[in-house]
């Protein structure tokens, strides 16, 4: 569910008609709905409940703006981070230290450090080698780090091949076979606190079963850890539940996660972590543009709009599905290829998809496009990047600005030698 209803036949975002966004801030432009945040948040949580005790770590890969941050966090939410300038934000939004999990299987010493130095709850250790770098830097200070090992269960996700994190030939985590013995090992090093294990297979998952597959691989190596004498008291069991992209599709509600999760962990006794983006943020925004042109094609016209793949790379990278709806439904119906400005024939958001009919100067909206959308934006064809918008009741703010070509050419030189 989210608060992304039509009035009066005019999309809105909560009680804010997307025309007013479109003409004060401007196109392409990302709005997010708070309410639907928030819902989505505690939904999840609710849902968890039923679990004795749980930490969430939002996936700020999914949607770093520091005001959804702020939004989370009064959610109860800590945060999932992959670098330093993840955990910048974290701890911006006013996120405690100690909630914040640092995963990432590049994390340099100079990342490690700070996130030491600012108190970070767990580093989720993705090698033997980074557990070794890591143990020396904490040695150094005299402290010890509180750590997962995150293994690789070989499990198939069935999800999109580069959204799939799980398998053997994976780059993530360590090989399960290999995962007790590397286990030991970092346990002895002085600056080190092994106490948990963690596991993602991927993202955008559309059923349990890889999940639960990979849970109870989790559940059988945590035994093994243990009688080798190890505590182990914690255990991340990551993200990746999917969310539907297209009308009437069906995912696993948060509800029945959280019941296969009860059902696979029920004897492991230890404080269960999750690192869940899409499914908070998801549905919780859209990014509306403009119809610059509707231009006659061989079969079906092509409607182009002023967002392209560098506001939205998701349909390039993962031939991904965003429903495109229009902001005013002028009641007919048409056939249509949508692509943005971007000189690549990857700049392409749908063919031959059948929308409402739209025409030059319309607005419209992609849904779905409040996780990995404007994180991913970048400023190709030196267009500029793409601002975002929080909407609550019948307020809205601009969170992040436009950031213009001009300004980034301003950060660009000539060296001397060509002067
Ligand atoms: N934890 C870890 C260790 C992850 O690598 C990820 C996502 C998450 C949690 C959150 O997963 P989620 O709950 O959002 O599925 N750019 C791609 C998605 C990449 C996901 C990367 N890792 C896309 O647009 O579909």
């Amino acid at each position: 569910m989210d608060h992304f209803t039509r009035r009066d036949g005019v999309l809105h975002a909560e009680d804010v008609p997307l025309t007013r966004i479109a003409e004060e801030v401007g196109t392409p432009v990302y709005v997010y709905s708070q309410a639907t945040l928030s819902r989505h948040a505690r939904v999840f949580r609710e849902a968890l409940a039923i679990l004795p005790d749980v930490h969430c770590a939002f996936a700020v890969k999914s949607n770093p703006n520091l005001a959804v941050l702020r939004v989370l966090r009064a959610e109860g939410f800590g945060a999932d981070v992959v670098s330093a300038g993840e955990m910048r934000r974290a701890l911006a939004a006013g996120m405690a230290a100690g909630d914040i999990v640092f995963s990432g299987v590049g994390k340099t010493d100079d990342e490690l450090a700070e996130a030491l130095d600012a108190g970070i709850g767990q580093f989720n250790l993705e090698s033997e080698e980074e557990g070794e770098a890591l143990a020396k830097i904490a040695a150094a200070r005299g402290v010890k780090a509180q750590c997962a090992l995150r293994v690789n269960p070989d499990v198939e996700a069935g999800t999109h091949e580069k959204i799939s994190t799980g398998k053997a030939e994976n780059k993530f985590g360590v090989p399960y076979d290999r995962a007790a013995a590397i286990f030991d090992r970092l346990a002895g090093r002085d600056g080190l606190a092994m106490r948990a294990l963690a596991v993602h297979i991927g993202s955008q998952l559309a059923s349990l079963d890889p999940l639960e597959a990979a849970f109870a691989r989790m559940g059988a190596l945590m035994e093994a850890i243990r009688a080798e004498g190890h505590a182990v008291t914690h255990m991340d069991l990551g993200g990746g539940v999917g969310v539907p992209y297209r009308e009437g599709e069906r995912f696993p509600s948060p509800q029945d996660y959280a019941a296969m999760v009860a059902r696979v962990t029920k004897d492991w006794g230890v404080r269960l972590m999750f690192e869940p983006g899409r499914v908070i943020s998801g549905n919780s925004g859209v990014l509306v543009t403009r119809v610059v042109r509707v231009k006659q094609g061989v079969s079906h016209p092509f409607v182009v709009v002023d967002a392209a793949m560098n506001d939205l790379a998701r349909p390039a990278m993962y031939d991904a599905w965003h429903d495109f709806v229009a902001v005013t439904d002028r009641g007919d119906t048409m056939v249509a290829n949508i692509v943005g400005p971007i000189c690549e024939s990857s700049d392409t958001f749908a063919m031959g998809r059948d929308i409402a009919a739209v025409e030059t100067g319309d607005l419209a909206a992609f849904r779905t496009a409040g996780a990995y959308g404007a994180t991913m934006a970048n400023t190709y064809n030196s267009r500029p990047l793409v601002p975002e918008v929080l909407v609550s009741g019948d307020r809205y703010a601009v969170v992040a600005d436009r950031i213009e070509p001009a300004e980034i050419l301003a950060a660009e030189r000539v060296p001397d030698w060509l002067a």
